[in-house]
């Protein structure tokens, strides 16, 4: 039996990913290669944004088209649509034969295996035993490591912490596990969680965590996603600052600099605030990157507060910016909010933001050009004679002549800019 795994939304979906892949892989199942007909198709989804979910609703229809063909066909939906629709979604699309939550991961290939058909979501308050063995990855170099699944901030835009529930931490020995069995190829590692400054197991905080995996394994290049600022304290910034394999980067949702709709998202920092930290970042990590995301046009946004936002992006420096759109979520405080601003609006301002970060991020790669740089090189550059790596800041950079370095962590020299990349030449060690 053949599938087909798509993945829709954030890097917890793509760690989901990894795990069902395993399990179908170890059930006897096997992935399609390009053109093939899949026996079995399973989408994890995301609904975090309503474009999103359209993205996924216009795949949905034309994947529709192979059961057609192949009546067979088993059409599995995961992830946090599933886990927000349920068993509308069998309504909406009739073709589905099965809608598995977001913390049945563990469930999926046993599910298809035992030929369940229906609905199969339940209350989120477990601690879910993920899998730490020999995961079946999709990138040979770069490996994601869930330290905790969930959210307790209810931001009042994020359907987040409704599709995936409370926080839960997952204990030192099965991250540690998991850690150990990745393959020998593995250079960098992402601890992932929604919030993972509040980690906490066993008494075990973030911050100690951080230290003993950089310690543990100092031949890994270490990541962590995603900050929030009102969380991120300073024993994380001098772990950081004091472990040269933690990447010196640092992704800090700002969401709004207006204090009045930070107030309103109940994001429970001020600008300032988020001013001291980055303040703080700067003072222990002299070469930090930081980069962010932005919402434009949440409700009752004036020009004034979005200008904030807008000014933000140069004030900061950011590397990188995630903008979006407000979009309204069901079941969320904010879709209820009366001042709702008009799409019209929203586009604009995003269209602004988008010009004002793409400004931002060419200048700040500018500035990379005649520094040194360490650059996991990930494989060849899609065009030219040059390979792609990526820079702690996770900007691309392209090299010449490293195609035998393809998988290990250089030391470049950065020459020249273009756009959003860089170029450079190996510095022989
Ligand atoms: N836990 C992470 C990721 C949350 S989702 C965090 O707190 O940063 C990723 C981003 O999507 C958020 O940071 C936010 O900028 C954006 N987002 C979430 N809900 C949204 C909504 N309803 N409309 C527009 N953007 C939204
Ligand atoms: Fe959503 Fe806020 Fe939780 Fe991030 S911290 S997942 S934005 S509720
Ligand atoms: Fe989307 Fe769920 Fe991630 S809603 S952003 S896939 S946690």
């Amino acid at each position: 039996m053949k599938f087909l795994l798509e993945t829709y939304g954030c890097q917890m979906n793509r760690a989901d990913a990894d795990r069902i892949r395993t399990d179908l892989s170890n059930s006897g199942f096997t992935e399609i290669e390009k053109n093939e007909i899949p026996d079995i198709i399973i989408l994890l989804s995301c609904s975090v944004r309503q474009h999103a979910v359209e993205r996924l609703h216009g795949r949905l229809w034309s994947l529709a088209n192979i059961k057609r063909i192949k009546p067979e066909l088993k059409f599995v939906l995961v992830g946090c649509l599933a886990q927000e629709k349920k068993s509308d979604l069998f309504d909406k699309y009739p073709f589905l034969n099965l809608v598995i939550g977001t913390d049945q991961i563990n469930l999926v290939a046993d599910l298809i295996i035992r030929n369940y058909n229906g609905l199969y979501t339940v209350q989120h308050n477990e601690n879910i035993p993920l899998n730490s063995f020999k995961l079946t990855r999709s990138d040979p170099f770069k490996a994601d490591i869930p330290i905790m699944r969930g959210c307790n901030n209810f931001c009042t835009y994020c359907i987040v912490p409704y599709v995936r529930g409370r926080e839960r931490s997952r204990c030192k020995e099965e991250i540690i596990k998991e850690i150990d069995n990745l393959p020998e190829t593995t250079k960098e590692i992402l601890l992932l969680g929604q919030n993972v400054n509040s980690y906490i197991f066993d008494n075990l905080s973030f911050s100690e965590l951080l230290d003993l995996i950089s310690k543990k394994y100092n031949n890994l290049r270490i990541r962590f996603l995603t900050s929030h600022p009102k969380d991120l304290d300073l024993k994380t910034i001098e772990v950081m600052a004091s472990n040269d394999n933690i990447c010196k980067h640092i992704h800090l949702p700002i969401q709004s600099a207006s204090d009045r709709i930070l107030e309103l998202m109940n994001r429970k920092y001020t600008f300032s605030e988020f001013d001291k930290k980055v303040e703080q970042l700067k003072k222990f990590i002299p070469s930090i990157s930081l980069s962010t995301d932005i919402i434009a046009g949440f409700p009752s946004e004036t020009e004034e507060d979005f200008l904030k936002s807008l000014n933000s992006i140069s004030h900061f420096g950011f590397c990188s910016a995630f903008t979006y759109k407000y979009s309204p979520r069901n079941g969320t405080k904010a879709s209820e909010f009366i001042n709702q601003i008009p799409e019209e609006i929203r586009k604009e301002r995003l269209k602004r933001l988008i010009q004002e970060v793409e400004k931002e991020v060419i200048l700040q790669t500018q500035k990379q050009i005649g520094k040194k740089s360490k650059v996991l090189l990930e494989g060849k550059s899609h065009y030219g004679n040059t390979c792609m790596g990526r820079d702690e800041a996770n900007r691309v950079i392209h090299i010449k002549n490293v195609e035998n370095l393809i998988g290990e962590v250089i030391e470049v020299k950065i020459t020249s800019s273009s756009g959003w990349n860089l170029y450079g030449d190996l510095i022989p060690e």
